[in-house]
């Protein structure tokens, strides 16, 4: 069996969570390859919502295993906290949660780094979750990381001295106070504890042996293709690599297992944290989609910066990804626009326009070009079929479609997990 990716193609929080729950019951185990409780994936179904950051999507259905790839970086207090809110849900972690032991420890002091990094930055900040992600991945890039393996060992106290001790030298240089060190070790060596009690395995044979029995896998992404740390609006990015080759390194298959690459999209834009983003609305249309789309942070509660759906941009992440199937989400959030506009192109200061996301343009005051089209401007609250779209909706399904050259294959017209329509 070939391994299919899920993916996010704009700034994150495309609706990745409620797409996996949706797809889970054709799936055998759902793994997470990248990332970390930076993501907050939401889940909607029985009139409950669930946000996860660190445990895969799939955790709701019994029959299905999740796996937590060795691309990952692990925060085991948020970890403990995440499992304990799902006691009451049932749910047999023993059964079916997996982690991989090469996936990279997030210690107290990564947090104060990452809080360090971002004050000394001041109006160039990344607008960081502050989980700790960026100093994580620097330091399993710099190969003095804690894996989580590590916590079976001896030695893992001295190990995380050795690393702590580094740490407290850099915080020295940037005049961090270290005064709250000691509550956050307390709270991380509990988790920690907790931790060794969990299935922790070579996740790359968990993940190909289900492949070669046959077994369907789900590789669930986080952030998105535009905060990839190669491809994103850098240096405004996450440290991992967000996009389809992230689940061969960060699982261990091949290029060649790879199946299906899902892309998901929302019908317009939103970004949380800074940087770059050309069709982002300062005026009441922005104000509007922000309500109407309850765009908040499901990790931070920041407000969502909000736009129109950037045609560029989303080429880029297709091609970039290989992407087969396209979902659309939260289409129901333009019920409120007479009128929607489309970013075809972008122009330059020199009046010249562009469709590619060049390395320059990240520089550039790259002002958007857009298409106008009729709104639908109606509810879809009844609509539980593709036959049941107004025209409007219809053709910018179409219209998409026919730029994007990807069929748009799911239509996502409200939080739930019924409000989904396939086509
Ligand atoms: P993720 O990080 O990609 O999983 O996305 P988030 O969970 O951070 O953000 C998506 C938000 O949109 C969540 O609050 C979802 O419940 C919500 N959502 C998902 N699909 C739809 C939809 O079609 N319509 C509306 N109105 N909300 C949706
Ligand atoms: P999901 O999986 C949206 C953003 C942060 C910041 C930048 C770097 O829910 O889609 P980091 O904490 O990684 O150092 O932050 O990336 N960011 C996300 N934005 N959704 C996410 O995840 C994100 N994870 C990180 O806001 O701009
Ligand atoms: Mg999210």
């Amino acid at each position: 069996m070939k391994i299919d990716v899920l993916l996010g193609l704009q700034w994150g929080d495309e609706g990745k969570g409620k797409v996996v729950d949706v797809l889970a019951p054709h799936y055998d185990v759902v793994a997470r390859f990248q990332g970390g409780p930076n993501a907050g994936h939401t889940l909607e179904f029985d009139g409950i919502k669930h946000v996860l950051h660190q445990i895969p999507s799939g955790i709701f259905r019994e029959n299905i295993q999740n796996i937590v790839g060795n691309g990952v970086v692990l925060d085991p207090v948020i970890l403990k906290k995440e499992i304990e809110a799902l006691h009451k849900f049932n749910i047999s972690f023993k059964k079916n949660l997996f982690i991989s032991k090469k996936a990279t420890i997030i210690i107290p002091t990564h947090k104060l780094l990452d809080a360090a990094y971002e004050k000394s930055k001041g109006d160039k900040k990344i607008g960081s979750t502050l989980k700790g992600i960026g100093p994580t991945y620097q330091d399993k890039i710099g190969r003095v990381a804690l894996r989580v393996g590590d916590i079976l060992a001896d030695d893992f106290q001295e190990k995380y001295q050795t690393l702590v001790e580094k740490h407290k030298t850099i915080l020295s240089f940037y005049e961090f106070d270290l005064a709250q060190l000691q509550e956050l070790e307390r709270a991380f060596f509990e988790a920690v504890d907790f931790f060794r009690t969990l299935n922790l395995v070579d996740s790359e044979y968990e993940v190909n042996d289900h492949l070669t029995s046959g077994k369907k896998v789900l590789a669930e992404g986080a952030q998105g293709s535009l905060l990839d740390i190669d491809f994103g609006s850098y240096p405004f990015v996450t440290s991992s690599s967000t996009m389809a080759a992230g689940a061969c390194t960060g699982l261990g298959v091949a290029p060649s297992k790879i199946g299906e690459v899902f892309g998901i999209f929302k019908a317009y834009c939103t970004r949380v944290g800074s940087g770059p983003f050309p069709t982002e609305l300062f005026d009441v249309d922005g104000e509007a989609m922000r309500k109407e789309g309850n765009e908040f942070g499901s990790t931070t509660g920041r407000p969502r910066r909000c736009g129109w759906i950037d045609l560029p941009a989303l080429k880029y992440s297709i091609m970039i990804n290989g992407v087969t199937q396209l979902f659309m989400m939260k289409a129901d959030v333009l019920n409120i626009f007479e009128e929607i506009k489309i970013c075809t192109h972008y122009e330059l200061p020199d009046g010249s326009r562009v469709d590619r996301l060049t390395y320059e343009l990240n520089s550039e005051d790259a002002k958007p070009v857009y298409k106008t089209v009729p709104g639908w401007f109606t509810s879809l609250a009844e609509v539980r079929e593709y036959d049941q779209f107004p025209q409007e909706l219809k053709d910018y399904v179409k219209y998409l479609e026919q730029e994007l050259g990807v069929p748009i294959k799911m239509v996502s017209v409200g939080p739930d997990r019924t409000q989904t329509i396939l086509r």
